[in-house]
């Protein structure tokens, strides 16, 4: 049986609603781990050796964090530095050739705000940095309008919580059938 680990960078998870309904279906999956990493790292010093020891035991390598500023949140880009290092994933060795690897996203603003040229941009040093370490990209997964701000007036959370509901159910799709 194929395995999945699902690298999860939210910041603060509690005060979440897409990050969070992905999360906790995701929770009881078989042969799906989730590092989230916030909770295991929440001063940002991450163990190497746990998380590359995760990525060794993964045959799809789900990235899942909500976009930030066209980004990815700090904690995200900290566990790649760290952890995608010399002579594991590139150099002298290539330990994680032939996995795949795709980013999971939530985004606030509508869809319209994301054509393909924003998208390609949007996650090209993920693209680029799966090609250096021989890793195979996949399509990204992307749900938009996930941002409930509570001092809009008016503003539910049900829409929020159900697009949310539909982006865990095609996540689940992937892993289950890639
Ligand atoms: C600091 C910050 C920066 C953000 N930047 C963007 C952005 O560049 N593009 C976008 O579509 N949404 C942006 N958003 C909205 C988030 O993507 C949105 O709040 C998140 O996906 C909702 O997921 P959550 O309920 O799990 O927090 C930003 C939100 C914050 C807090």
């Amino acid at each position: 049986m194929k395995k999945t680990v699902v690298i999860l960078a939210h910041p603060n998870l509690e005060n979440s609603i897409g990050n969070k309904t992905i999360y906790d279906s995701l929770l009881n999956l078989k042969n799906v781990s989730i590092r989230n990493l916030t909770a295991l790292y929440p001063d940002f010093n991450i163990d190497v050796q746990a998380e590359q020891q995760a990525l060794l035991e993964a045959d799809l390598i789900v990235l899942q964090y909500p976009i930030y500023w066209y980004n990815m949140p700090p904690i995200l880009k900290q566990w790649f530095d760290k952890v995608l290092t010399y002579g594991f994933a590139f150099g002298t060795d290539y330990k994680l050739e032939g996995k795949k690897i795709m980013a999971s996203v939530t985004a606030g603003s509508p869809k319209e705000v994301y054509p393909d040229n924003v998208i390609d941009t949007l996650f090209y040093t993920i693209k680029a940095s799966a090609a250096y370490c021989k890793l195979n990209y996949l399509k990204p997964l992307i749900s938009y309008d996930i941002f409930y701000m509570p001092q809009r007036i008016a503003m539910s959370k049900e829409p929020i919580e159900l697009a949310a509901k539909e982006h865990a159910k095609q996540l689940k799709n992937i892993i289950v059938n890639y």
